[in-house]
Order: C-alpha cells, then structure tokens, then sequence
C-alpha cells in the first residue's frame, strides 16, 4: 500500500508498551493500512518509550504531573500532540489516564482502547484476579470504540481464551496478552480500512455483526 494511503496512528501508552510493539510490527508489513506516526506517553519513565524509539518511531511525552489537577490543559497538550502530527486515528494501549468526554469527543470513531477482559464483564482494573474470583470459565482480551464511560464503547473485536485449573493471575494474564497481540492489530487494520460502521451500541464489519474469535 503507498505510504501516502496509510492512515496515520498514535499510540498512546503509559507503561510497558507490549500491544504497542504488536501494533508496529504489524505496520512495519507493506500491505497494513496503518503507519505509526507517533507514540506519545504521559510517564516520562514508560518503558515502552525506549521500545518504540528502538523501533525506529516518534516519540513524545505529555506528563500529566506537569499540569497538576488540570486535566483539560493536559488533554490539550495531548491533542496538540496529536495534531501537529497529523494523526487520523488514536490507540490507547496500557494507557492509564482516564480522558474527559471532550478528548473522547474530539476522536470519537477514531479512538480505539484494548481491555484484558471480555467486556462488558470486568471493567476497570485487576480484570485477571477478578476472573479468577468469579470463577469464570473464559477470559479474554477486547478492542472498542472509546466512549465517555470508562471501557465502555461499541465493540470491534473480542478475543475469548479459557480458563484452566490451577490458572493462576500470571498464567491468566499471559495467556490474555497472547491474544491482545493478535486482535488489536487486526482491530486497527478493520478501521484503518474503513470496514468498521458503529451502529447504536454495535460495531459492524463489512456490514455483519462482530464475532468472538477464539
Ligand atoms: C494490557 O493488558 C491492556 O489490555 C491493558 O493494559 C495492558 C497494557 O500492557 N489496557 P502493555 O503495556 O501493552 O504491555
């Protein structure tokens, strides 16, 4: 695909960066419609700034202890970021800073968020122990459509794993993350294609209702 017809992605992370290398990988094939123009974080130490630069990829931080309590100044900045580099679509990716209905509003059907967890089950934090608690059977991994609501948002693309005996958090957690890698680069190329319509509450994929894939 020529360069030029690629759409332009951020990626936004706070932390260890892995769904973000996920991500470049992906891009780096000739044929992805995506191209990651810019990984920006709000924590100046994310681990995963170090990886993307080691990639080859932009990188920006916005520190959110920079502006205090001022949680618009740093979505600004954020935007501005995001702005200046003419970004088309936004992936948060382990990204820990809950954004204002005005953010979400500004990328809205452009604003993609990776959850470790079947949603709309286990929203919020500790998805794995949680699982566990529950004694669920499945587990999973979640890409959607970023709405004001915490994890909430149409779903593009879920991803289910089981759960074994014995499992315990790290094992749970591993065997999510092999999945997170899997769907949110396919989850980016489906909107990056423009194959993705939001339809109420629903995501649809070349018109047909989004499937769980296990
Ligand atoms: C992932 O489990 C993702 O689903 C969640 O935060 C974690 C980030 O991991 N939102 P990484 O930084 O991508 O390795």
């Amino acid at each position: 695909m020529a360069a030029g017809a690629k759409k332009r992605v951020a990626i936004l992370i706070s932390g260890r960066g892995s769904n973000m290398v996920a991500l470049i990988q992906a891009a780096k094939d000739e044929s992805y419609p995506a191209t990651i123009a810019v990984v920006v974080s709000n924590d100046p130490a994310a681990e995963g700034l170090k990886r993307a630069a080691d990639a080859g990829i932009a990188t920006a931080v916005v520190d959110h202890k920079k502006f205090g309590k001022d949680r618009e100044a740093f979505e600004r900045e954020l935007h501005r970021q995001l702005t200046t580099n003419h970004v088309e679509i936004v992936c948060l990716a382990g990204f820990m800073r809950l954004l204002t209905p005005w953010f979400v509003r500004q990328w809205e059907g452009r604003l993609l968020n990776i959850h470790p967890a079947l949603l709309p089950a286990f929203k919020g934090l500790d998805t794995h122990a949680r699982a566990l608690a529950a004694g669920a059977r499945e587990h999973g991994a979640t890409v959607h459509f970023v709405a004001p609501e915490m994890d909430s948002g149409p779903i593009i693309t879920q991803a289910a794993v089981p759960i074994h005996h014995g499992d315990t958090e790290t094992t749970l957690a591993g065997r999510v993350l092999a999945v997170e890698h899997q769907i949110y680069p396919y989850a980016l190329k489906l909107v990056a294609e423009g194959r993705v319509q939001v339809s109420g509450e629903r995501c649809l994929i070349d018109g047909q209702p989004a499937k769980i894939h296990s």
